[in-house]
């Protein structure tokens, strides 16, 4: 099959022929139908998110069971499904409390050693990012780390939920337990960002401030749901939320992953408000933040990893509200790619020329 083989870090991504393995046991063969590219896989192109190649990335996927093996009871051949990284061992402390999004037992869902690897070239083994590895036809994937979706379900906008919308509704909804009527700022506008938004105008928050760079992302934002624009380029981001809010917004989201943004989406919330971390930031930056006004103002900071998620029962329940037109979609995909054109999708997502950019198969 073929798929885009990151060989290089800093490289273009090589569109090569490659092996998939036959499922085994919980494994599903999967066809691809399509991939978001999320920014989380420029981060490992970038190096700044540090893995080891040779390794197909992509990991918003949405496609078709083509296969399953013996031990697979919840899938057959023709089911549609959405991939996820968030794959749950289903008995670790975590799992058992109800936070699969944290499991920390994915190791026994690989391969050993000694079996052949799920990809490969040759007698080279190719990593497998985050037990999907999207950007390939074909996807051999833990049965944990796929849902069924509905039929009826477009599998190019289905793929968006596999992490960018989970993530930023999830954050909003899951994380942040944003109630209505509070206020919140999202700061960063991508894929992850907008979805913020809107899992934010779906908890009834009662203002919404979108903060980015780019004037056409903020016109996005404000189409999804949010109530106000900051244009960041503009100056400062700080002082105009504040000013706006009468001394900040309940929950600031930071949905880029720099340390300025961090710092600034803390600057941003209430006495008694939290920051929700969001955005990927590089390994090994620290963030710096006034520990004195932390505890006499009674703020948090907390993480948001997938959005808190459990993917089985919020992504066809985020169908639902896609198919309900609750939730927009279909505004933001800015472009579609063929594989053979995934490097020039990537760039546009590293220039800021998209919300999000799918590469689509022909599995449809
Ligand atoms: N926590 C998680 O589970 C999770 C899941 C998925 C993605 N992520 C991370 O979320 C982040 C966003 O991902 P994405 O795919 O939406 O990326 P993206 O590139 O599409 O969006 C980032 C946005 O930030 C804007 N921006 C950049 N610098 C800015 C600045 N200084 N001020 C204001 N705006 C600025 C850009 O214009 C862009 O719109 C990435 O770090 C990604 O790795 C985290
Ligand atoms: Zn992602
Ligand atoms: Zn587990």
């Amino acid at each position: 099959m073929k798929a885009a083989v990151l060989r290089t870090i800093k490289a273009p991504l090589e569109i090569e022929d490659v092996k998939i393995s036959k499922p085994k046991g919980r494994e599903v063969l999967v066809r691809t139908a399509a991939s978001g590219i999320c920014h989380s896989d420029l981060h490992v192109i970038d190096g700044l998110l540090p893995m080891a190649p040779p390794m197909i990335l992509g990991h918003e996927p949405a496609g078709i069971v083509e296969q399953v093996g013996d031990g697979v009871t919840e899938f057959k051949p023709g089911d549609h499904v959405i991939g996820c990284l968030s794959q749950f061992c289903g008995h670790c402390n975590f799992c058992m409390s109800g936070r699969g999004n944290l499991c920390d037992g994915t190791a026994e869902l690989n391969r050993d050693e000694d079996e052949e690897p799920r990809l490969s070239k040759g007698d080279e083994p190719l990593q497998q990012f985050a037990g999907l590895s999207s950007f390939a036809e074909q996807m051999l994937i833990p049965a944990n780390g796929l849902v069924k979706i509905r039929d009826d379900m477009p599998l190019d906008r289905a793929a968006l939920i596999g992490c960018g919308v989970t993530t930023g509704l999830g954050a909003a909804i899951n994380t942040a337990q944003i109630r209505p009527g509070q206020t919140a700022v999202v700061i960063g506008c991508g894929g992850v960002g907008l979805s913020i938004i809107q899992g934010c105008r779906m908890a009834g928050a009662g203002r919404i401030i979108a903060v980015d760079t780019f004037p056409w992302k903020l016109e996005l934002a404000a189409s999804l749901g949010a109530t106000d624009v900051v244009n960041a380029a503009d100056g400062d981001a700080i002082g105009t939320v504040l000013e706006m809010t009468s001394g900040g917004v309940d929950f600031a989201f930071e949905a880029i992953g720099l340390k300025a943004t961090v710092e600034q989406a803390y600057g941003m919330i209430c006495r008694g408000g939290t920051a929700v971390l969001v955005g990927v930031v590089p390994a090994g930056v620290n963030v710096e933040l006034p520990a004195l006004d932390l505890v006499l103002s009674q703020k948090r900071v907390i993480g948001s990893m997938m959005g808190s998620n459990r993917f089985r029962i919020d992504m066809p329940r985020y169908i639902e509200a896609y198919l309900n037109g609750i939730l927009k979609l279909d505004e933001m995909i800015s472009e579609r790619f063929s594989l053979n054109d995934i490097n020039i999708g990537i760039q546009k997502l590293r220039d800021g020329e998209v919300a999000r950019g799918v590469v689509v198969f022909d599995a449809e």
